[in-house]
């Protein structure tokens, strides 16, 4: 088996929907890796990852998780999963220790070796500390860690993440991911979503950027950089009227988007830098006083594909 997840037209309309919620999703997930899908709300990831955990239904299409078919061995796949949801689900009438002792015993570990890993995970997350603290008392952060933990508990081959680090501050984020690349040497492949571009950037091996239930762009973030749109951002440092700078430059074909900066404007080109001349040329006459060609990001990536941004 060399892919963890491996998906095929995926499809599904919520009932009462009109418009697919995930419109024919093909890729496939290497063993060992960390996945990232990336989008805006809305674009289809808790779907995805509804369905890969056998929560949702697919109505077309199919996913294999390890090897199983979620429609075909829904319970196969279960077990061979851990799962950290977007909300907090531990439970709330659990000390922490409990939440993951009782989860190890309901995957069948026996009672002196689901405490001896409880133990272990209660080290090795840095929770040990809270154990018998109750979920309502930790931080966001503590939380998430916690879920983490008890997520890999019954050591699944393959990890599901939705948002982990959605709201959490720098400091909890950077421990996270941390803490996710320790789960990937040992061996587990993690799936997770996100809309952070510097989550996706710097967390994840390979990528798929879904939006309104439609892959775009799947490959390393190295190789959406370079070939996906392929479009450069162009600060413009300018010391005359903006808003007819704006104007001349709307008219400029290949010009995305044009963002206000401190110092002037922010121009998003395609195909990169094949761009700057004519930019030059149409703002000259608006007192251009700097101008810096900014390299590809998954953020120009996005707009790129999208024509929007994919900031919050
Ligand atoms: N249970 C549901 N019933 C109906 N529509 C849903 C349901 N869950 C999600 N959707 C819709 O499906 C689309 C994708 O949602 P979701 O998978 O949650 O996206 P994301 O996680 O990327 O924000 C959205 O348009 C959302 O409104
Ligand atoms: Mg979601």
């Amino acid at each position: 088996m060399t892919n963890a997840v491996s998906l095929t037209a995926l499809e599904k309309v919520y009932q009462g929907s009109a418009t697919p919620a995930l419109d024919r999703v093909s890729l496939n997930v290497p063993v060992g890796t960390i996945y990232g899908l990336l989008g805006p709300n809305g674009a289809g990831k808790t779907t995805t990852i509804g369905i890969c955990t056998t929560r949702v239904r697919a109505t077309g299409g199919e996913a294999v998780v390890a090897g199983y078919s979620v429609r075909e061995h829904p319970t196969a796949v279960r077990r061979i999963i851990g799962v950290a949801a977007q909300a907090l689900t531990l439970d709330r009438s659990c000390t922490v220790r409990e939440n993951i002792y009782f989860h190890c015993r309901y995957f069948g570990i026996g009672r002196h070796a689901a405490r001896e890993r409880t133990d272990e995970l209660l080290e090795r997350f840095r929770i040990a500390d809270r154990a018998s603290a109750m979920p309502m008392a930790l931080s966001g952060g503590l939380a998430q860690r916690v879920q983490l933990a008890r997520a890999i508990a019954h050591r699944p081959d393959v990890l599901f993440l939705d948002e982990p680090t959605a709201g959490l501050d720098p400091q909890s984020r950077l421990a996270l991911w941390d803490l996710v690349r320790s789960l990937k040497a040992d061996g587990i492949t993690v799936v997770l979503t996100t809309h952070y571009m510097e989550e996706a950037d710097q967390l994840c091996d390979r990528l798929a950027i879904i939006d309104h239930g439609r892959l775009l762009a799947e490959g390393t973030p190295a190789q959406l950089k370079s070939e996906a749109g392929g479009a450069a951002a162009i600060d413009l440092a300018l010391s005359g009227e903006r808003a007819e700078a704006r104007n001349a430059l709307r008219a400029i074909e290949g010009v995305q988007e044009i963002q206000d900066t401190e110092r002037g404007l922010r121009i998003l080109v395609t195909p990169e830098r094949s761009g700057v001349p004519r930019v030059v040329a149409a703002v000259a006459p608006f007192g251009l006083t700097d101008l810096r060609v900014v390299d590809p990001s998954l953020e120009t990536v996005f707009i790129a594909l999208t024509g929007r941004d994919l900031r919050e």
